[in-house]
């Protein structure tokens, strides 16, 4: 019997583990340990400080199947999603690591071993690559699987050197392909004609050895890592299309499953002339479940609104297929169903991911159809090989919700590009003019630095909703009101990261405190942290010891105790709110409330004093919800929002 995605993922962990490695569960898709990577883009990832020696764990193999997103940043595959048998937003790696252990002659055997035996797949379809410089990967290949010369490919480029993003562990590596025959085009890796479909790479072997670090004047500068290492992908998507016969990664039994109840839903065929619109959803679903799973939820910054680009681009070819009414949330139970088991956090995600989904497509559908019409008629007025205005495809931002790609998107097949200088030029002048609005408002007396500051750094992320502990980068240091490069022992700084885990004072509770340090022993203690034009989350305290720089990595940890008192805090606010209004009456409306770690404010109106009887029932009351709290609270363990803030009421959707 074929072999499912399931029995392949199966097989491929069991056999490393066999072969005395740990099996270590796929990391969040948002890395914790990586500030400069939008999204987890590899098995290696989470591996990355035990490459370089910073870390270490209690053991030197590891085998992982990695939840990946390329969708952002050095490695973006969203536009062509659809379009081609094997691009994905979100896919599986499957992959086989050595920290210092064994190097190349093992990984080889490995990989032969497994793709031969356990996979069954045909020697003679087999072919590898390796970089040119690397004779001895070659050579490892001839005696491991006694290929000839002419099935070992040099290659001169840096298609056989793989680098995770500018920066981090890297080296030479030597792929696997597989020939499909002369039925398909394409000539074999490194001829001309190579990017045909007949020779398809499923498998990178990376035989890690640099670390690639800014050199401080605009370079990079490539340092050897302090033993070799070995990092390895297998994309689970290919090596099974390969083995259950398919040419499309589309057609396996998994991505299959999601077209088929697509094709349900909307009684369009999967195979017809709308194939693409199918692909783009099945793709789409996955990237944004999982990345909600992992915390992410829809918004208009950072990986918040590559989230809501990825859905959005999976509304409008829902709407294609006719869909009157929202779908896309339909199909949740499918994935989790294929899914779930060996990626639980997705069934703990289940009802977050489908009541978001739910409530984004039915506001999208709103404009959608609207927008959709205006940009028809636009593209009508184009005359031959003129572009999309830009202030239109702002317009259709602006107001419609149309993200720049979803405009461009919907007019590849007209073969009409947009005018993109004149859309950020009319972003622009939407900035400045609401920068001069907000000069004006009773806010104005915020500092005017932090205007510049954000306009320079852009919008810091969020990770506490998951994380107490993650690296950042830092953007911005301001010492005594004003912008500078580095500051030192002794010093009361603001510091701004591209990420933190430290909760911005909002809404009523207190910012997080706790400690920030780099890798060379600096240390900060971090006293608050404000969250300053809604976006940017500032750091306050005062260096203890030794220097941080901008763009320095450093290590951010909150104080867990006085994160978790915080929290208690804010959840009395809800019980407290709920008790009012059942003693007191509906009319009990919050005005304001405030929660730091020893206590909770919460401010109400009311018209009359409140009698001491209505106190003594006040208490009763929330005692009562208290004790339901605590016998309902584990079963909304999926919202990241809640886990963080112990709240009562689940607000997944007031996040976006
Ligand atoms: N990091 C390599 C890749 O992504 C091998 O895992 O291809």
């Amino acid at each position: 019997m074929t072999m499912t995605v399931q029995d392949i993922r199966s097989e491929f962990l069991e056999f490393f583990k066999k072969h005395g490695h740990e099996h270590v569960r796929s990391s969040s898709l948002v890395p914790d340990n990586d500030p400069t990577l939008m999204f987890a883009n590899s098995g290696m990832v989470q591996f990355k400080n035990v490459f370089t020696g910073a870390e270490t764990r209690p053991y030197t193999r590891a085998t992982t199947a990695q939840k990946c997103v390329r969708a952002g940043g050095k490695h973006n595959d969203l536009d062509n999603v659809g379009y081609t048998a094997r691009h994905h937003t979100f896919f599986e790696m499957m992959g086989n690591f050595s920290f210092g252990d064994y190097f190349k002659e093992d990984a080889i055997a490995f990989a032969w071993e497994l793709v031969t035996k356990n996979l069954a797949m045909p020697k003679d379809k087999l072919l590898v690559t390796v970089h040119s410089s690397d004779e001895e990967a070659a050579a490892i290949w001839r005696k491991v699987a006694g290929l000839p010369d002419s099935k070992i490919l040099r290659i001169p480029t840096n298609d056989n050197f793989w680098m995770m993003g500018d920066t981090g562990p890297c080296g030479p590596c030597s792929e696997i392909f597989y020939d499909q025959g002369d039925k398909l085009a394409g000539g074999p890796p490194g001829s001309p004609d190579q990017d045909g479909d007949r020779f398809l790479e499923f498998w990178n072997l990376v035989f890690m050895q640099f670390e690639q670090e800014p050199d401080g004047q605009g370079g990079y500068i490539r340092k050897p890592l302090p033993k070799p290492s070995i990092d390895t992908g297998m994309g689970l998507e290919r090596a099974t299309a390969l083995i259950q016969g398919k040419y499309s990664n589309y057609d396996i039994d998994l991505l299959r499953s999601i077209i088929e109840h697509v094709a349900d839903l909307t009684g369009v065929s999967p195979d017809g002339d709308q194939a693409a619109a199918h692909r783009v959803i099945a793709d789409h679903l996955r990237a944004c479940s999982f990345l909600m799973a992992d915390g992410v939820m829809p918004s208009n910054e950072g990986r918040g609104y590559v989230l809501r680009r990825i859905m959005r681009r999976a509304m409008r070819y829902a709407h294609m297929l006719g869909a009157k009414d929202p779908v896309i949330y339909k199909l949740v139970p499918t994935l989790v169903a294929k899914m779930g088991e060996a990626y639980p956090e997705l069934k703990r995600a289940e009802g977050l991911v489908t009541e978001t989904l739910k409530i984004e497509e039915s506001r999208f559908k709103r404009t959608l159809e609207t927008g959709l019409r205006l940009l028809e008629d636009e593209t009508q007025k184009l005359s031959g090989g003129k572009k999309l205005a830009g202030d239109v495809a702002f317009k259709l931002y602006d107001t419609y919700g149309f993200p720049l790609d979803l405009t461009q998107d919907a007019l590849r097949a007209k073969s009409i590009e947009v005018d993109v200088d004149g859309f950020n030029a009319a972003m622009e002048k939407q900035r400045d003019q609401a920068r001069k609005s907000w000069a004006g408002s009773v806010d104005s007396k915020m500092d005017k630095i932090w205007f510049d500051i954000l306009d320079q750094v852009g919008p810091s992320e969020f990770l506490g909703y998951e994380t107490e502990s993650a690296e950042g980068q830092i953007r911005c240091l301001v010492k005594d009101g004003k912008v500078v490069d580095a500051v030192n022992t002794g010093d009361d700084v603001r510091l701004v990261t591209n990420q933190t885990p430290f909760y911005g004072e909002s809404g009523g509770q207190v910012g997080d405190i706790g400690v920030i340090r780099t890798a060379d022993g600096a240390e900060m203690r971090v006293t608050d942290t404000q969250k300053m034009l809604g976006k940017l989350f500032v750091h306050v305290g005062t260096v203890e010891k030794g220097k941080f720089k901008t763009g320095d990595t450093v290590e951010m940890r909150v104080d867990h105790a006085n994160r978790t008192a915080i929290r208690s805090n804010h959840s009395v606010t809800h019980l407290l709110h709920e008790a009012l209004r059942r003693v007191l009456g509906p009319h009990v409306a919050q005005k304001g409330s405030r929660q730091d770690a020893s206590r909770t404010r919460f401010d109400i109106n009311h018209p009359a004093a409140i009698t001491a009887e209505q106190i003594d029932a006040i208490g009763a009351s929330y005692r009562w919800a208290r004790r339901r709290k605590a016998r309902t609270s584990r079963s909304r363990s999926s919202c990241a929002a809640a886990r963080m803030r112990g709240a009562r009421a689940i607000s997944a959707f007031s996040r976006s």
